[in-house]
């Protein structure tokens, strides 16, 4: 077993350890993949102001987001078929993120249902991510069901109502449980402790929507269910429904422009994501740190901005914060862990993570998360 000591490390035992299809799905962005490049590159060349002999005893990285207590300034973002990186995968991160003390967000898309990370977390409150389709019926059950788990917030995807073409999830037949073709057989054969896992549970399917859509039974392809059910006429009436509907906290994720923001702000939403989906939408979009600070000028003081995409250490999230983010979120770096050793795998990250925060921010001179500001960014490089 190698040393694990950053993100990296568990990226690469995960690409050994899960089937190709499930791997190529969470490692990849649409087209070019540019944006998803850019979405780490970006926050490479922004350079930290090292300060010394400051007393750097007593630190914290605690702070809140949208009132919540967090360890850290960091949540698991919704991913979709985490259940497929790892037997139960969602129900064993959302375990990991409460034995932290950080939100766990559940995407619509997810494996294990919302009832089932409900259930293995022993009811502990998470966030739960919505993507609206056409059937109006099934969007306000799906509502209802989160509401009676306990969700503490609604996060409402904007940017997903088509499609971002990902080259590989065509050329490996995406789906979900896989299509056993002679190539999956061959290559799941060589992936045997992800198979004993999957062959322990029965969470193999969309968990929220198989049996809760009428006519579903079965539904294979993310893309062919996001052609035929997502609500492509979404608006931002509809976001003003839904919020009533909710009752609740509401995030709006997926955030990349400042007129929208300004938007965000008049649907009186509690904060916005700025995000471009991990890469995996529009291909040739602006990195999500770069589109961070604008938005932040603009719209900060009236809703809680929070940033996605690229963070892969506790240095980003630090850097993310200094230009603004209230709050991180991790999808990738969490699914690596998962990928990689499941529960413990989880855990891994959020300890490197917390690790690499607490370090740099001592580093630049701060012993409170919440006094860290743009002033720890050498002036020219963000
Ligand atoms: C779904 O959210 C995806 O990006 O695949």
């Amino acid at each position: 077993m190698p040393v694990i000591t950053h993100i990296e490390d568990l990226r690469v035992l995960a690409k050994k350890r899960v089937p190709r299809m499930f791997y190529d799905y969470a490692d990849s962005g649409s087209w070019t993949e540019s944006t998803y490049l850019a979405n780490e590159s970006d926050f490479q060349r922004i350079k930290l102001r090292q300060r010394v002999a400051v007393n750097m005893e007593n630190r914290s990285t605690a702070t809140k987001m949208i009132g919540i207590d967090v360890a850290m300034p960091v949540a698991i973002a919704p991913t979709g078929l985490t259940g497929m990186q790892h037997a139960d995968g969602e129900i064993l991160a959302a375990r990991a993120a409460k034995r932290f003390g950080i939100p766990f967000t559940l995407s619509t898309m997810s494996i294990c249902s919302i009832e089932d990370v409900s259930q293995g977390t022993g009811g502990h409150p998470f966030w739960f991510q919505l993507y609206v389709m056409k059937d109006r019926g099934f969007i306000e059950r799906l509502i209802d069901r989160a509401k009676a788990a306990n969700c503490s917030a609604l996060v409402l995807t904007l940017d997903l109502q088509i499609l971002g073409q990902r080259h590989k999830d065509l050329k490996n037949g995406l789906s979900a449980p896989p299509k056993l073709t002679l190539s999956t057989i061959a290559n799941l054969m060589t992936k045997p402790r992800w198979g004993l896992g999957m062959l322990g549970t029965k969470r193999r399917g969309f968990g929220n929507i198989v049996g809760h859509v009428s006519g579903i039974e079965n539904m294979g392809s993310l893309s062919e269910w996001t052609a035929k059910q997502f609500d492509t006429a979404l608006n931002w009436g509809d976001v003003e429904w839904i919020k009533k509907r909710w009752g609740g906290k509401l995030i709006l994720k997926g955030i990349q422009d400042v007129e929208d923001a300004k938007l965000a702000v008049g649907s009186g939403a509690d904060a916005l994501i700025v995000s471009n989906h991990g890469g995996r939408q529009l291909d040739g979009a602006e990195s999500s740190i770069r589109a961070l600070p604008p938005i932040a000028d603009a719209v900060g003081r009236q809703i809680e901005v929070h940033m996605d995409g690229g963070i892969r250490s506790g240095q980003d999230v630090l850097k993310a914060r200094a230009l603004g983010a209230r709050g991180t979120y991790i999808g990738r770096a969490f699914l690596y862990g998962l990928g990689a050793m499941g529960e413990a795998g989880v855990d891994k990250v959020l300890q490197i993570i917390h690790n690499e925060l607490d370090l740099t921010m001592a580093f630049c001179g701060h012993t409170k998360i919440d006094t860290v500001d743009q002033g720890i960014l050498l002036p020219g490089t963000y």
